[in-house]
């Protein structure tokens, strides 16, 4: 499935030629107009309106509760602000699974009413009669399996997963068959680095890894993980470029400091 020639820098054509040619490719989350022109500007391949919109703006402990109208707001947020990357925006939880007519038209009422590029949905086997439905109405799908949070209740923990050959064997599996059902590109999360690259050496379609080692073919970060926002999420395969919980915080305090001591606004700073 190609997005060549419909106006957007990148296309899934471009992630193709980038893996065959060996260009890493970069993909991060944006949920909000502002961020999402940040992101833009840095040169990102691919932008993902991740359902972890639920935990990290909306602060729900899974990325489980949040609707369609939720993620069609923050992929419109981004939309307005994004001339170059890939769109891709998830299918959240309840809204593919089971019913592929279903799946069929909330996905296209992501795309009509957002006018992303793609839609992301967890899953392998299980999922592959609503992918190939979606996909069927010319909709670009993002594989995503591994640790897939949507299942977390079934996983009763986010702890890496596929580490047993059976669960690796069935991943691996999964993986070709979203491929075969024309998916451009799959998402790999928190698995053993040598499943990572047998994936991404098995596979025609680019591989990003989210704490799936360095041998598959791009990385993407939660934005607020990466940039330090949640400070109480560690887990190994973060690296934090910076740390704005504590920027933040110390900018809150100096307001609330400047206002109660009739610091702010001086008289340069008022009419
Ligand atoms: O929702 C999300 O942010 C994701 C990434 C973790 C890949 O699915």
């Amino acid at each position: 499935m190609s997005t060549e020639g419909k106006g957007r820098v990148m296309t899934t054509h471009k992630l193709l030629e980038m893996k065959r040619s060996g260009e890493k490719i970069a993909m991060l989350t944006a949920y909000d107009y502002t961020s999402a022109k940040i992101v833009n500007e840095a040169g990102i391949d691919i932008i993902l309106v991740g359902d972890s919109a639920a935990n990290v703006m909306a602060g729900h402990e899974t990325t489980l509760p949040i609707t369609i109208e939720q993620m069609i707001y923050h992929a419109q947020s981004v939309m307005r602000a994004v001339k170059n990357p890939l769109v891709v925006v998830d299918m959240p939880f309840g809204t593919y699974q089971g019913n592929s007519k279903a799946a069929l038209s909330n996905a296209i009422r992501i795309m009509k009413e957002s006018e992303a590029d793609a839609v992301k949905m967890e899953g392998g086997m299980e999922i592959i009669e609503s992918v190939e439905r979606i996909l069927s109405a010319g909709i670009p799908v993002m594989g995503h399996l591994g640790l897939t949070p949507q299942s977390i209740h079934k996983f009763g923990t986010y702890a890496v997963r596929a580490r047993e050959n059976e669960e690796a064997e069935k991943l691996v599996q999964d993986a070709i068959a979203l491929e075969n059902a024309g998916c451009f590109a799959l998402v790999l999360e928190k698995i053993p680095a040598s499943l990572g690259e047998r994936v991404a050496k098995t596979l025609q379609i680019p591989v990003i890894g989210i704490g799936a080692g360095k041998h598959v073919d791009g990385q993407v970060l939660v934005m607020h993980d990466m940039l330090g926002l949640t400070n109480q999420f560690s887990p190994r395969f973060l690296r934090r470029y910076a740390n704005l919980y504590d920027s933040y915080l110390d900018a809150f305090k100096q307001y609330v400091s400047d206002v109660k001591g009739n610091d702010f606004p001086n008289e340069n700073e008022q009419y």
